[in-house]
């Protein structure tokens, strides 16, 4: 059982920094500022010849598996792109030998994602895996990949799989990178971030009483929008998912760009918006997207950085720890699993079991 905790995914949530040291051990290697990844199975001139990196996950994973690419196609400029692992074999996909293909799975079992991992081969690509659970089906199938290292994970809602997730990538983009352009300047400036990320994972962490409160204000919604932009968004889609699985309630993901171009008719004082509002190239965009809520009423949360200007914006700020830019995505998500988490808790729902969802969907 979950011991002394409350629940699961609530032991899960606090074992973040812990599970994040993990995954990172020994896989930096500072004197190249390089990630190193031991099981990919592909030397320097194999990540060389990569052209293209397709991602592919099922829920929390696909949205990690999106944060994911935007840091390849950050850190190692290869164009890259996630798409959920149950849509992938139905549109013929077209398999190509320079593609790297990668497939995330907390459990390694889920069957669309494994489906996907074998069509991938059977045509001739190269599939390494995201993968928590070790000797699990997709495990057992790819060319090489990287484990987790998350311990269980219990609660069907995943929390810490999915923050070892993001860290995954961010060494494979690493790796990526300083085979190609990314200086050893900014390799460094990235190993420092990652090595401080479980300290600061544990600094949000610490905020959870303000959190609470005000999930339980959300939870009285029925209908919410969780918006962000660019690296932002995926965090909003995981925190919108998180958000409907354990509260059952509507939570949408948008992209705040385009709140302008059909969703502002819904906003009204009922329906409170969650904001991802790194201090990024696009602060003042979306600090701007926020007052035409604000002038509708709608209540705002807005999860950011400290310093940021809000421009007198009627909003509660949620104030997560400053990282480098490209990590931002995974501090910025662990409050929304707090806010959905009391949420839930508040509604008083099965927070480890939700409704009519199980923890690995083995059954297309
Ligand atoms: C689901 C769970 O159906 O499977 C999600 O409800 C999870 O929480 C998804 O993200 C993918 O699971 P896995 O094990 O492949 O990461």
């Amino acid at each position: 059982d979950a011991g002394e905790h409350e629940s699961f995914m609530h032991k899960e949530i606090l074992e973040q920094p812990a599970a994040a040291e993990r995954v990172m051990r020994g896989r930096l290697n500072d004197r190249f500022a390089t990630g190193h990844l031991g099981g990919l199975n592909l030397d320097a001139r194999e990540l060389r010849a990569i052209r293209r990196v397709k991602v592919l996950g099922c829920g929390s994973a696909y949205y990690v598996g999106e944060m994911g690419a935007t840091l390849i196609e950050e850190l190692a400029r290869i164009p890259a792109s996630a798409e959920a692992a149950s849509e992938f074999r139905y549109r013929n996909p077209i398999i190509e030998p320079d593609t790297l293909y990668v497939a995330v799975s907390q459990s390694g079992e889920t069957i669309d994602t494994l489906l996907a991992v074998q069509e991938i081969r059977r045509k001739g690509g190269r599939v390494i895996g995201l993968v928590n659970v070790v000797g699990s089906a997709i495990a057992r199938e790819v060319d090489g990949g990287i484990y987790l290292h998350a311990g269980p994970e219990v609660a069907v809602a995943s929390t810490k799989a999915l923050t070892n997730m993001f860290l995954g990538f961010a060494m494979l983009a690493l790796q990526l990178g300083r085979v190609r352009d990314l200086s050893i300047a900014d390799g460094r400036r990235l190993i420092a971030g990652l090595n401080a990320l479980p300290g600061k994972i544990e600094q949000v962490l610490a905020t959870e009483e303000r959190l609470e409160a005000i999930a339980e204000r959300l939870a009285a919604a029925e209908s919410l929008f969780f918006v962000g932009r660019v690296r932002g968004f995926p965090v909003a889609r995981e925190g919108a998912q998180k958000f409907k699985e354990i509260s059952y309630r509507h939570a949408e993901a948008y992209q705040t760009s385009e709140l302008k171009h059909g969703p502002l008719a819904l906003i009204s004082p009922a329906v409170p918006t969650v904001a991802i509002v790194p201090d990024d190239e696009l602060v003042e965009r979306n600090v701007a997207a926020l007052h035409e809520i604000a002038a509708r009423g709608g209540p705002l949360v807005v999860v950011t950085h400290d310093d940021v200007e809000l421009q007198g914006l009627d909003a509660e700020r949620v104030v997560v720890p400053r990282t480098e830019r490209e990590l931002d995505p995974i501090l910025l998500t662990i409050p929304l699993q707090l806010l959905a988490y009391h949420a839930a808790k508040h509604l008083g729902h099965d927070i480890d079991k939700p409704r009519n969802l199980a923890k690995s969907v083995t059954v297309e």
